[in-house]
């Protein structure tokens, strides 16, 4: 197991649409999950998209602790080749953050109840459906594997800044 390098804004594998994995089981795929896992970890990310470590398969690993979902914490998840639909047209603006723009932080807007499927790393069909936090993770993620970074699904970027200013300028108006 390997902690990776992450690419950063600007760095064209972030800027192009991944490609499907064919075999989930592959020997390399699964040494790609255990590395993703052990980075993720060491950045202290709620996900992780593999073109953030320069590889471009559609694979993202995502989690969450209970205190980040105001309920049910997210497992560990694998998921492979995935796809998301909204289940009602209601959206809704939270902050993220993401690895490849280290510092920063922005409101974006996003479906609020989705449906998820895609494979396990063992090739097992999943199917869920999230809201709130989960499904805002999964969709910031699943946009990286299209080469989307958080900043141009924003409506607004006067909510784009760094962590430190934003958190300064939320608690002068709290
Ligand atoms: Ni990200």
């Amino acid at each position: 197991m390997a902690i990776l390098k992450i690419a950063r804004m600007g760095h064209p594998v972030l800027a192009r649409r991944a490609d499907p994995i064919m075999d989930p089981k592959a020997a390399e795929i699964q040494r790609l999950i255990d590395d993703m896992v052990d980075t993720m970890r060491d950045a202290g990310g709620a996900g992780l998209a593999a073109p953030q470590v320069h590889v471009p398969l559609r694979l993202v690993i995502f989690h969450a602790p209970t205190s980040r979902t105001e309920g049910e914490a997210v497992p560990l998840t694998v998921l492979i080749n995935p796809e998301i639909e909204p289940l009602d047209a209601e959206l809704q603006v939270g902050y993220e953050g993401c690895l490849s723009l280290p510092g920063m932080t922005g409101a974006v807007p996003r479906w609020r109840r989705i449906r998820y499927g895609g494979l396990d790393r063992e090739g097992n069909r999943i199917e869920r459906e999230a809201e709130g936090f989960h499904a805002r993770v999964v969709q910031h993620e699943c946009d990286h594997l299209d080469g989307v970074l958080y900043p141009s699904r924003m409506t607004d970027l006067g909510n784009f800044g760094f962590v430190e200013e934003i958190r300064r300028r939320m608690e002068g108006e709290g």
